[in-house]
């Protein structure tokens, strides 16, 4: 597989202050890399200068090879972008908004045709193509926003925040798409500030932090190395009471205590990474005690990537 995006020390200031203090992305072929940072962590300004947008400071960024300094023309004709925020809708209908930016790329009325109904069909709209864009629920928009930055047929889709706001199921329609496109050769790459949003979509992800990239890996590494920072598990055993008091006598155990809302689960802190949860089934098997039900808090994840940002920043 080959490069993609790569960016090399990619700077970027705003007057005096520096949003991105030296980025080292890089992305793959086939790719569903995604972005994550908290709010102002410089997401947006990387991925506006990748759809070269925007200039960077210092660095370079490249798609497909080609520079961002020298070729603006050609990395467009290659990308497909989806800002975070649409402004407001035309009074158009779903099909006449597809086919006014299939027109602005110079697409031929012949063409248009099949191209708008096949986008309409991919991004499950066909049922949608008489509304008025402006009708459509926020997962349909984000759909037909998918759609447009599609028209052009772009190797490499560069989306913003795309599953923001959306409910549960929409995230899933989200997904199956992005997997589809992903089948279909294409390169994506999403930015999040929500990581638990993003780890069932990709397989490479990059952690960014006030201007810096932190973390960049497969999920799975990244995940590992987050849940070495410690987790949560919940747990439901044979018998609770005696369960708290093993686990609280044990030094490997952070700390086990009694759901404040349900005495029937059991809330362990681990300070260590998966085996941790190998020695907590032993202590508790040594004491006799049956694990009835065990899960890892997806909150706790989301607590560690908050650590893990914060930590690695001063
Ligand atoms: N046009 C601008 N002028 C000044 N500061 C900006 C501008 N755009 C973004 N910033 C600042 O740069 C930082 C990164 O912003 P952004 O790239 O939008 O972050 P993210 O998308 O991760 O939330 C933020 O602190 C933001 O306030
Ligand atoms: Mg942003």
């Amino acid at each position: 597989m080959s490069l993609m995006i790569e960016t090399r020390g990619l700077t970027k200031s705003y007057g005096d202050f520096v949003a991105l203090r030296g980025i080292d992305l890089k992305v793959e072929g086939g790719d569903i890399f995604g972005f994550i940072g908290p709010n102002g962590a410089g997401k947006t300004t990387t991925i506006r200068i990748l759809t070269t947008l925007l200039e960077p400071t210092g660095g370079d960024a490249r798609v497909a090879g080609m520079s961002v300094w020298d070729d603006k023309d050609s990395i467009r004709g290659l990308v497909g972008y989806m800002p975070d925020a649409f402004g407001v809708y035309p009074d158009m209908t779903v099909t006449e908004y597809l086919h006014f930016f299939a027109a602005a790329y110079g697409i031929g009325r012949g063409e248009r045709h099949g191209l708008v109904s096949g986008l309409l069909e991919l991004t499950d709209l066909t049922f949608k193509e008489d509304a008025l864009v402006d009708s459509l629920s926020k997962g349909m928009q984000q759909r037909l926003g998918l759609a447009r930055a599609l028209v052009h047929d772009p190797k490499v889709l560069v989306l913003d925040e795309p599953a923001a706001g959306l409910d549960p199921r929409a995230r899933v329609e989200l997904r199956e798409i992005l997997r589809e496109l992903q089948r279909m050769g294409k390169t994506i790459l999403l930015s999040s500030h929500i990581l638990s949003e993003l780890e069932e979509i990709c397989n490479r992800i990059g952690i960014v932090e006030q201007g810096r990239l932190v973390a960049q890996g497969s999920t799975e590494e990244i995940l590992d190395q987050l849940s070495a920072e410690g987790s949560r598990i919940q747990l439901r055993t044979t018998n609770n009471k005696e369960a708290l008091e093993l686990l609280n006598a044990h030094p490997a155990i952070g700390g086990a205590a009694l759901d404040e809302d349900d005495p029937a689960i059991v809330r362990v802190e681990l300070v260590g990474g998966d085996d941790e949860i190998g020695r907590l089934s032993t202590i508790l098997a040594d004491g006799g005690i049956g694990i009835r039900h065990l899960s890892e808090d997806r909150v706790s994840l989301e607590q560690a990537f908050m650590r893990l940002t914060r930590g690695l920043v001063q």
